[in-house]
């Protein structure tokens, strides 16, 4: 009995066959995806670029010390501006309103960091040069947690803040006009 004839010679090349049709599938489809995706996500609008000179931003402009925290402007729009550096934000604890759509505009001053708050969907990343911004709503009152979830450092894991969101008339009660407000730790 010569090898080509060897018992199950016949099944084994018909079940590589089957292997080598459902990889090469598997293979076309991820290829699709990725032209689908990148042809789809192309024609959506690029999200808009912010930059911020990181050398500059505790010496001028709207990322100075005294304008980081929460503000409210005339139109009763509410935006937190702050500041990421190893290993901190600035400022320790956020506060806002709940039920309130509340922007934030944040960067970072030496390295990438990012946050998330609580279980929410505010969730960054912060680039030295680039201001990130996003406009979100906290449904309840309550204190969450606000740790940095991008690896910045030997000290990242101790990097993290609070945001305390307050009802929106114990909010404005402490939100004075034209000043940044923040809380304090506890
Ligand atoms: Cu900042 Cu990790």
């Amino acid at each position: 009995m010569s090898a080509v004839h060897a018992p199950g010679a016949d099944a084994a090349e018909l079940a590589e066959r089957r292997w080598a049709w459902i990889v090469a599938g598997i293979i076309a489809l991820l290829v699709v995806m990725m032209v689908f995706t990148g042809l789809h996500w192309a024609s959506m609008p690029p999200s808009r670029v912010e930059v911020v000179d990181p050398r500059t931003l505790h010496i001028r402009g709207e990322f100075v010390e005294d304008n980081l925290g929460t503000s409210v402007d005339a139109q009763g729009k509410v935006t937190v501006r702050l500041v990421a550096q190893q290993y901190s934000f600035t400022p320790q604890c956020i506060v806002v309103p709940a039920d309130t759509p509340v922007t934030f505009r944040g960067t970072a001053s030496d390295a990438i960091h990012g946050f998330v708050v609580g279980r929410t969907n505010a969730n960054v990343m912060l680039i030295p040069g680039f201001v990130a911004t996003f406009t979100t709503r906290f449904p309840r009152a309550g204190e969450l947690l606000m740790p940095c979830h991008e690896y910045c450092g030997t000290g990242h894991q101790g990097m993290w803040a609070r945001v305390q969101v307050l009802e929106p008339a114990e909010f404005l009660r402490q939100a004075q006009p034209g000043k940044a407000v923040s809380c304090v730790p506890r």
